[in-house]
């Protein structure tokens, strides 16, 4: 077991690749503290994990609110233990050019998908100061490397999570905290329900080189890796998972 007697936090743990990092994180020996705006998702993944004889919590938060993101830390410590691996994962991802969309939505976008990770991270850094160190992850996207047509919002906070990893690896790697983003391409999960399978095969078959879906678990594997020990001098680092993408022009 890769994590074993580890407890870690996953946000956006209630679906899609945060429920699949969830249960890959209890399989390799994690206490998981499964967050999600909906309480029915994060109950429905921590009832699935301790059926399983894993050891898991349900916390209702919006990642978002600063209020929110220390009530999760704290609850975390209380039940489980001193987080030693927060993955920062929940997202939206709206569509929009900045002429069409209006300051609310540039505001909620960039408070669910950026925001959180400061407001998270800040909140659980002193107690894995005080432990002797921990593990940050992220998710941002290939939308945060090379922007996306109609995807002002998105683009820009997923490019943001991308510096702000690599900020919090520099600020902290002397206090033995790694952080480090995770990069996917498309990805089937429930944030592209609305995208009709025809379309997308279309979009995948111009843009993505390996053939395929890329799954929720594939994503989960690349957690699982870069929270484990294995990783240990991995830190700042911004690790592409998107069948070849970003490799150059394809179409
Ligand atoms: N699916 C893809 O193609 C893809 C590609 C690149 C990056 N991503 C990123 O992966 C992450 C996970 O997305 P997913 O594809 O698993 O989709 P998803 O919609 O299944 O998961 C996102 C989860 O975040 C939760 N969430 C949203 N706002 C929240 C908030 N304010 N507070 C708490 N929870 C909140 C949602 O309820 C949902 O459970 C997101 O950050 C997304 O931007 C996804």
């Amino acid at each position: 077991m890769k994590l074993r007697d580890k407890v870690a936090i996953v946000t956006g743990g209630g679906s899609g690749i945060g429920a699949a990092a969830c249960y890959a994180f209890a399989r390799e020996g994690a206490r998981v503290a499964v967050v999600n705006r909906s309480p029915a998702k994060a109950e429905a993944v921590s009832r699935a994990i301790e059926s399983e004889g894993g050891r898991a919590i349900a916390i209702a938060a919006d990642v978002s609110v600063s209020a929110d993101a220390r009530r999760l830390v704290e609850a975390t410590a209380a039940d489980l233990g001193v987080p030693d691996i927060v993955f920062n994962n929940a997202g939206i991802s709206p569509s929009g050019r900045i002429t069409d969309i209006s300051e609310a939505e540039w505001d909620e976008c960039l408070n669910i998908d950026l925001k959180s990770v400061f407001l998270i991270a800040r909140s659980a850094i002193p107690l894995m100061i005080a432990a002797g160190g921990g593990v940050i992850l992220n998710t941002a996207g290939t939308f945060g490397i090379r922007a996306a047509k109609n995807k002002a919002a998105y683009s820009a906070a997923k490019a943001g999570v991308i510096n702000l990893t690599r900020s919090i690896a520099l600020d902290y790697a002397r206090d033995n905290i790694r952080c480090n983003v995770i990069c996917p391409g498309y990805v089937d999960t429930p944030l592209n329900e609305g995208f009709p399978p025809a379309a997308r095969d279309a979009f995948l078959d111009q843009y993505q080189p390996l053939s395929g879906l890329i799954g929720a678990a594939d994503v989960a594997e690349m957690a699982v890796y870069l929270a484990s020990d294995e990783a240990k001098m991995i830190t700042g680092g911004v690790f592409v998972l998107d069948g070849g993408q970003q490799a150059g022009l394809y179409a």
